[in-house]
């Protein structure tokens, strides 16, 4: 028997409920935001990642699935969705159309990283991207989606925690402020601090090897160093997010995993996520587009990991739906009955009932505990003085109450118990 690759998960038909609600509710919450949804390719030209999700950072530099298709074109596996939509915004020439343009996703997404709860090889995203924007209201609104996003799925106990990373003038100070302060504990960091010092130090801030977490604790904070449009900017997100009443707190450790962003960047952490806390992750990028060659565009965006969300709302005890049931079983007891089942089964069908019939030859009694397993509200029994009769005894299995309804009645019948 060959076994599932390490880090990836099915997901089995008693769970895909739960699935279906997250996408549900992601769905309905996009579109009051305005957003469409998009969908692009699973690969890409890997030159579109390193490009746009950064050289430097770990889901470039360790984390990918590239491998040379047969044609010798080095393709990936998308790690996350941003960079492949804003290829297909340009590509499409969306950016001549209407703005702010906006559209949301969900996704599978692959890196290779060490599994463990929570962390995924193969993984999940819902996620929206918004273009043509610079202002702060485009970076409030998409924070108050995220927000909405993740009460309308039940969740009460994840927190939002806000930062701003600058432009790329303010950051250069920044850079340099960073280098004057690693400088002197270099010898004791990791190799790969050792190498971002030099391309990109602010990578160095979310090293996870423990021996340079000790110096990134006290390095300095971009919030320090923001030039007065970006400080004026941060203010105003701030200020109107306080105004919609969206709870969080300024984190100057947020710098994000990614090489994209700009300005404003924030997460949605949860206690319950355990060590993998990040449930949502997002900020604004106005350089990307411009890093692919394309015509600069202001941009900004979130995604969740949904089997995050998934974690976390178990974690609180939420209310995920229940699985939808059978509404109708119908047991045949002989051979001329089954095949009346099946047919009654089928016209139900059609209006629109959910409904089950004997397809193993079993017995009655098996088969009402076959339906009881299915949780079936109703079960329609047949035999010989039934099938003459023109009629099924119908069994309410809540109330273990049963009547007798003639076969042209019975998908009336249903419906008209089904809401009682
Ligand atoms: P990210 O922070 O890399 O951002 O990922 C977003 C979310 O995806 C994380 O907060 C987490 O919930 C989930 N996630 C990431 N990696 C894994 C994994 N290995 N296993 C399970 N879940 C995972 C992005 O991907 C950006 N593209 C978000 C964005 C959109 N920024 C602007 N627009």
């Amino acid at each position: 028997m060959i076994n599932i690759p390490k880090g990836t998960k099915d997901i089995l038909p008693a769970n895909v409920h739960k699935w279906q609600f997250i996408e549900d509710i992601a769905r309905i919450t996009a579109e009051g935001y305005g957003y469409r949804e998009i969908r692009t390719p699973v690969f890409e030209h890997t030159e579109l990642f390193r490009r746009g999700v950064g050289e430097t950072t770990d889901v470039v530099g360790k984390e990918m699935y590239t491998f040379l298709d047969k044609g010798g074109r080095s393709v990936t596996l998308r790690p996350e969705g941003t960079a492949g939509v804003a290829r297909a915004f340009v590509e499409n020439g969306l950016q001549g159309g209407v703005m702010p343009f906006k559209a949301y996703y969900l996704i599978s997404a692959f890196r290779y990283e060490r599994p463990q709860a929570g962390r995924l090889r193969e993984f999940h995203q819902f996620g929206a991207e918004l273009y043509g924007a610079a202002s702060p209201a485009a970076d409030a609104e998409t924070i108050c989606f995220a927000d909405a996003f993740l009460k309308n799925l039940g969740l009460r106990q994840v927190t939002l925690r806000i930062n701003s990373i600058g432009c790329p003038a303010c950051r250069k100070q920044y850079h340099e402020a960073l280098k004057e302060y690693f400088r002197p504990h270099l010898a004791e960091m990791c190799p790969d601090c050792n190498a971002r010092f030099e391309k990109n130090p602010m990578r160095m801030l979310d090293c996870k090897v423990e021996g340079c977490k000790a110096y990134t604790a006290g390095a300095p904070k971009m919030l320090d160093f923001l030039c007065g449009e970006c400080r004026e900017h941060f203010g105003t997100v701030c200020a109107l997010l306080d105004e919609a009443g969206i709870a969080y707190t300024v984190d100057p450790s947020i710098v994000r995993g990614l090489d994209y962003y700009s300005r404003t960047v924030f997460e949605f952490t949860s206690e319950a996520a355990g060590a993998q806390g990040t449930v949502l992750g997002g900020g604004g990028y106005d350089g990307l587009l411009a890093q692919m060659d394309a015509k600069p565009t202001p941009a900004v965006g979130f995604a969740a990991g949904i089997e995050r969300l998934l974690m976390v709302l178990e974690a609180e005890g939420a209310a995920l739906p229940e699985a939808s049931a059978t509404d109708c079983y119908l047991a045949g007891l002989d051979p001329a009955s089954r095949k009346k089942a099946f047919l009654l089964a089928e016209e139900l069908r059609r209006e629109g009932l959910a409904c089950e019939t004997d397809l193993l030859d079993r017995s009655v009694k098996a088969q009402f505990k076959y339906a009881d397993k299915l949780g079936a509200r109703f079960v329609a029994v047949i035999g010989e003085a039934e099938l003459a009769a023109g009629e099924a005894e119908v069994k309410d299995m809540h109330t273990s109450s049963s009547e007798r309804v003639a076969f042209p009645q019975l998908a009336e019948y249903l419906k008209a118990k089904q809401d009682v």
